[in-house]
């Protein structure tokens, strides 16, 4: 465009007929040069579209089709990798190692991941009365999630169809049961019989469950995190969050996977409806509010009679506190990161830990050794899991001075004061022991919660402690006689 407009500058000094020949053969050159323009336009924009979907429909996949296999034939690249998840591999702090077994009438499996009550009983006291004290693995790849589910000892307590939503399939269940309405169908589910529900599906989360069929582009089909991401927007003041139409692709690439790796807690009515306790943040001690706001307990300890709250995976709300989610960085960076098949760069979709893949998880960004990488993700885990390791010792004794306290008898305040302490303290110690980073995804924020858990455990203890309480009378009553003001000094020492 600029050059036509030099050479039109320049013919002013040209005779008329020199000019208007000229003037004609640029009016040509013009035509050609959109007609050869538009032309290559339409190639680029055929190539793209052939770069997106880089491959043939040899089957017709429809909203229906919950078989990977049969997606399979057209994408046999990424099936191939889906399937690689029921590789066991293990890292220091994460992957999953194969622990063979008996198999037995009850549990046909010929291996499972290991025991984490057995390898840290602390949580099982942690847990006492719950029915994670009876059994608690270590998370393996997406292929096992339905048999593990199917097969946990957690059922000798009933379960109910809302299990199924991260576990299964359930994308055309939900249609199906609701008349194609997903929601509607979401709420059929949630309530029934754990066993009645598990009839209803087949697979574990599958193609279907994160691509629309005619586009393959990424989608939500969760109603759970649809009202979750929702209620989160709006505690950050952001007001009828429509995740279908307002989220980026980049954030698509988080979202898929913040459908299950989430905190939850079902609604404590006969709908059973499966909740993200979101309504004032992300953060762990932002549910904390909510859950007491609401009144919420999943059970009552065994040992000390607090009203408890378990936490679960809570890994999108951990990354969204971190460095990397700060930078844009998705779950599907690290986890489904690009890799090379011939001449074509697919999506990884052998879901794993990124500290067996570095190379392509983190050197896409990182050039640096992948040794060095290693070392400082790792330095990461093991600062967290000293932190953690402390922060469960000190539960434990905390543990021990309620129970002390309840054979003494102490004032029922006292105690309550002490048993939300416990409750609380747990609930955030329970943030990062679930969360399954071991504090990557969000180092100082994984510190924080910890560190609140022991001001937690502290403020129990002064509750607890006699002297301590005396100290508080002390500090409250405007007249002091000389007694207590002598009990108030021992205390002080
Ligand atoms: C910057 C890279 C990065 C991002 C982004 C990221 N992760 Fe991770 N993730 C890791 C690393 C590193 C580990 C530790 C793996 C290990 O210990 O073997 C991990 C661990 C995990 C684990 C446990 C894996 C195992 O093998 O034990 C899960 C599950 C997980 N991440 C899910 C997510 C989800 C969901 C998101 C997004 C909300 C996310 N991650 C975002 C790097 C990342
Ligand atoms: C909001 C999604 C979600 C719901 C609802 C859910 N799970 Fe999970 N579950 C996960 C994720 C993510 C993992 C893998 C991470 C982990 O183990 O921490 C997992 C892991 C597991 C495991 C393997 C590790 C272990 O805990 O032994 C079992 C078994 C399990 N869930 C059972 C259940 C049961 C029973 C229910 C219903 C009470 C349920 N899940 C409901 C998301 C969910
Ligand atoms: C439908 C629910 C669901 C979705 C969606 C989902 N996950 Fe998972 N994920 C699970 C469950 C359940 C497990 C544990 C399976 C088991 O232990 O049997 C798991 C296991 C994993 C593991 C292996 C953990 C280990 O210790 O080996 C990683 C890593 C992981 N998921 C990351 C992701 C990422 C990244 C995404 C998004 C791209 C994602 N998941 C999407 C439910 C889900
Ligand atoms: C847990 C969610 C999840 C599941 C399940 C899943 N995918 Fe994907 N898939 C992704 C993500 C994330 C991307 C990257 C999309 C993007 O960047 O827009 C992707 C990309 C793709 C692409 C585009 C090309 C590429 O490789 O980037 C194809 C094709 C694809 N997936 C096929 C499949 C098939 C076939 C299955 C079932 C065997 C499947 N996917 C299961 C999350 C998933
Ligand atoms: C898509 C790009 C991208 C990928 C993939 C990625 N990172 Fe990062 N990482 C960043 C950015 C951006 C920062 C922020 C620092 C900066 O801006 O230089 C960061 C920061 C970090 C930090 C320091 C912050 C913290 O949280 O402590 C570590 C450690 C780190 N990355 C390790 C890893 C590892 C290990 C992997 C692979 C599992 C990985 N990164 C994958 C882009 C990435």
């Amino acid at each position: 465009m600029n050059d036509a407009n030099k050479n039109n500058t320049s013919s002013v000094h040209l005779s008329l007929r020199a000019f208007v020949a000229i003037a004609v053969i640029v009016g040509l050159v013009a035509a050609v040069m959109a007609f050869g323009a538009t032309g290559l336009l339409v190639t680029i924009f055929q190539r793209q579209q052939e770069a997106r979907n880089p491959f043939m429909r040899v089957v017709d996949v429809t909203d229906d089709t919950v078989d990977p296999s049969v997606w399979g034939m057209n994408f046999p690249m990424q099936y191939d990798q889906y399937k690689r998840t029921v590789d066991m591999v293990r890292t220091s702090y994460g992957g999953s190692e194969a622990i063979p077994r008996m198999p037995d009438s009850d549990d046909p499996r010929s291996e499972t991941a290991r025991s984490k009550i057995e390898m840290n009983p602390r949580l099982k006291r942690m847990w006492a009365g719950y029915a994670f004290s009876i059994d608690y693995r270590e998370a393996r790849g997406h292929a096992y999630m339905l048999e593990d589910q199917t097969l946990t000892k957690r059922h000798q307590v009933q379960q109910y169809g809302n299990c199924m939503n991260c576990h299964a399939s359930v994308y055309a269940t939900y249609k199906e049961l609701g008349d194609g309405d997903i929601q509607a169908g979401f709420e059929k589910l949630n309530p029934m019989k754990y066993e009645d529900a598990r009839e209803l599906v087949e697979h574990p989360v599958s193609c279907i469950d994160c691509h629309d069929p005619e586009t393959m582009q990424l989608r939500i089909t969760r109603p759970a995190f649809r009202e979750g991401i929702r209620v989160a927007k709006a505690a950050e003041g952001i007001d009828n969050y429509d995740v279908d139409t307002m989220a980026t692709r980049q954030e698509m690439r988080s979202f898929v996977c913040a459908q299950c790796h989430v905190e939850y807690y079902f609604a404590p009515d006969e709908s059973r409806r499966l909740t993200f306790p979101w309504h004032k943040g992300l953060r762990g001690d932002q549910m904390l509010a909510y859950f007491d706001e609401i009144d919420f307990a999943d059970w009552t300890h065994a040992d000390t009679g607090a009203p408890m709250l378990k936490t679960q995976h809570p890994e999108f709300e951990l990354w969204s506190e971190g460095t990397h989610a700060r930078a844009g960085v998705s779950c599907a960076d690290c986890h489904m990161p690009y890799m090379r098949k011939g001449a074509l760069k697919i999506s990884d979709h052998h879901v794993r830990s990124p500290l067996l893949n570095i190379n392509n998880a983190c050197q896409t960004c990182h050039k640096v050794p992948e040794e060095e990488l290693f070392a400082r993700a790792e330095r990461i885990q093991e600062r967290t899991v000293e932190m953690q390791d402390m922060a469960l010792d000190a539960l434990m004794d905390f543990i021990d001075s309620i129970i002390a306290a309840k054979e003494q008898d102490i004032p029922a305040e006292q105690l309550a004061q002490a048993q939300y302490c416990q409750r609380a303290a747990t609930f955030l110690i329970d943030f990062v022991e679930a969360e399954n980073s071991s504090g990557f995804h969000a180092p100082q924020e994984s510190a924080r919660l910890l560190f609140k858990a022991m001001d937690y455990m502290r403020l129990g203890q002064v509750a607890l402690d006699p002297a301590a309480d005396a100290v508080q009378e002390l500090e409250e009553a405007p007249e002091q006689d000389d007694d207590t003001e002598t009990a108030a000094s021992d205390a002080r020492v």
